[in-house]
């Protein structure tokens, strides 16, 4: 499995770097988000206003991304209660994928964990 994922602030970056060599990974970049991937991946996105995110759905739309699009794990912070992760939330209804995670900033080591069982449990 791979693991794409979105960063503005560089946290989910961060979270990416605990993961170590065990999943690759590629950062959808805004400027120029249409790369054709070709294998299952899930998808890593912190949550933002909608005009933010946008370049994830261009990734997404691109080509057959959609197809091999197999899971998605949403970050961001609970201080926004109910707008916790709803970028997560609304891609995972728009593409019917499902939300197989969820973690704050850079995640703890544990969220590593949960992450991995996640993604394991999926491929099972
Ligand atoms: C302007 C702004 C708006 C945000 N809005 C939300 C929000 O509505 N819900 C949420 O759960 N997190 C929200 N966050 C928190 C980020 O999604 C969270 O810090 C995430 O870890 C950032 O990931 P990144 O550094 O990889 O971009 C917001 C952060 C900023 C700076």
């Amino acid at each position: 499995m791979k693991i794409v994922y979105f960063s503005v602030t560089g946290q989910t970056r961060r979270f990416i770097k605990k993961l170590g060599a065990e999943f690759s990974a590629y950062e959808i970049d805004p400027v120029d988000p249409f790369f054709e991937l070709n294998e299952p991946f899930v998808l890593i996105i912190p949550t933002y206003e909608d005009e933010i995110t946008y370049p994830v759905i261009e990734f997404l739309k691109f080509k057959n991304n959609a197809a091999f699009f197999k899971g998605i794990v949403g970050t961001g912070n609970r201080n926004f209660a109910e707008l916790f992760i709803f970028t997560a939330k609304n891609i995972s209804k728009k593409f019917n994928v499902p939300l197989i995670y969820s973690f704050e900033f850079n995640g703890t080591p544990k969220d590593v964990q949960n992450f991995k069982e996640a993604v394991n449990k999926l491929e099972s």
